[in-house]
């Protein structure tokens, strides 16, 4: 089977490396101004710190945003706070390869670290293609000859085709950085070949891709069961038949969510046992939370949270788990009145034994708000790329540094 290579495998003092991070963080639509900083800190204290202790000349390719969204703005502030992260002077430059950046390339010392500008400010970035097309573009063709090597930690931007994610790898020897090689295991440990029973909690307000990850994990005996909250609870308790009150239903609609019913229908019929859905949920009636079983349906208030019964069902499973996938929270875990669905189920998960993976922004805000996230074994940092990864696709940027090793051996 085809092994990548990690920075353990690699030379790399006085070499210029590429390395590929995912400093995609949220910004204010107003100030331009970064919002958290957690992935620039996260690979800034892995592999490009280790990159320059090993003597190598770091030269860091990044996008942040999209061309023509508030969040598409320059790395110089990204440059600014990887500095203040590793304590030492970090090098930035408005160009991603015309010659002021070849220049600040060559002109790099060892152990020095250049951000270069934005790399979607290259129209050509987001096109999607094979890593042999893209190596073919002014960007490769302009800066390959200047490195030794490719390093993509951006696990979490692995999901794109683009052309800084597997350009490089067709030209140059690479490897996967820390963060990379950190995900994928831990990804790994839940997903081939998991420590039974193996859990997955699928919660939160985006419930379009929780029909394809529960088909995946369920039919290749990945999970022995989903357990369902917050409006994907809603759609699979539809798809059961339960009316949940005009409020709720119409929010389905209007979510466009109802077009997963057939799907769930069959999946549930297949695996009666396996997936869970809510038992209670809470209601706002005037501002308070009122739980209502859902035999008493349909409801002419708004769901915002899981009910006291569920937590108690889900919570015996889980305390049965040896592994759990947690992604979304249970209910509107911001408002206090709504918050006990997700507090029970992620304090569950958090005081379990199992090896526990969490994902997505708004799990892991409400894990950090709830001072959960130091108990859950691994946090990903990775939205898009994750979700991918739970439904069983092949991620091209770790596919692209796969075949770069397997060339190399
Ligand atoms: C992310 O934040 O999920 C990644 O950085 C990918 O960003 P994109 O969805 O704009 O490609």
């Amino acid at each position: 089977m085809s092994k990548l290579l990690t920075l353990d495998d690699v030379a790399l003092e006085g070499k210029t490396v590429l390395v590929r991070v995912d400093f995609n963080s949220p910004v204010d639509p107003e100030t331009k101004k970064i919002l958290d900083y957690t992935r620039i800190k996260r690979h800034g204290e892995t592999t490009i710190k280790e990159l320059a202790e090993k003597g190598a000349k770091v030269v860091v390719l990044a996008h942040q945003g999209r061309k023509g969204d508030p969040d598409f703005i320059p790395l110089k502030q990204h440059a600014e706070i990887l500095g203040k992260v590793l304590g030492k002077p970090v090098k930035y430059v408005d160009d991603v390869f015309g010659e002021k950046a070849k220049n600040a390339i060559k002109s790099l010392k060892n152990g020095e670290i250049l951000v270069l500008e934005n790399v979607r400010t290259f129209d050509g970035e987001t096109k999607k293609g094979t890593p042999e097309e893209h190596a073919e573009t002014e960007f490769v063709k302009n800066l390959a000859p200047l490195a030794d090597l490719f390093v993509n930690d951006a696990f979490a931007a692995a999901h794109r085709a683009h052309v800084s994610i597997v350009g490089f790898t067709a030209v140059l020897p690479s490897a996967a950085g820390r963060i990379m090689e950190r995900e994928l295991k831990s990804l790994s440990r839940v997903l081939e070949n998991p420590e039974k029973p193996c859990v997955f909690v699928l919660g939160g307000a985006k419930a379009d891709d929780s029909l394809e990850i529960s088909r995946y994990v369920l039919s290749n005996n990945i999970a022995d069961y989903v357990l369902t909250g917050g409006v994907v609870g809603h759609v699979f308790l539809a798809a059961k038949g339960v009316n949940l009150g005009k409020p709720n239903m119409d929010f389905l609609e209007k979510k466009e969510l109802m077009g997963l019913v057939p799907g769930i229908k069959e999946l549930m019929q297949k695996y009666p046992e396996n997936i869970k859905t809510p038992v209670d949920v809470a209601v706002e009636v005037d501002g308070k939370r009122k739980e209502v079983s859902v035999e008493e349906m349909p409801v002419d208030y708004p769901i915002f949270d899981i009910g006291a019964k569920t937590v108690e069902a889900y919570a015996k499973i889980i305390r049965n788990a040896k592994s759990i996938v947690v992604s979304g929270p249970m209910g509107v875990y911001e408002n206090s009145e709504f918050v006990h669905g997700t507090k029970g189920v992620f304090g569950e998960i958090a005081n379990s034994k199992a090896f526990s993976l969490a994902g997505g922004g708004h799990t892991i805000a409400a894990l950090q708000e709830l001072g959960l996230s130091s108990k859950i074994s691994y946090v990903s940092t990775a939205g898009g790329a994750l979700i991918e990864f739970l439904m069983g696709k092949k991620l091209p940027g770790v596919a692209a540094l796969k075949k770069a090793a397997d060339r190399k051996a």
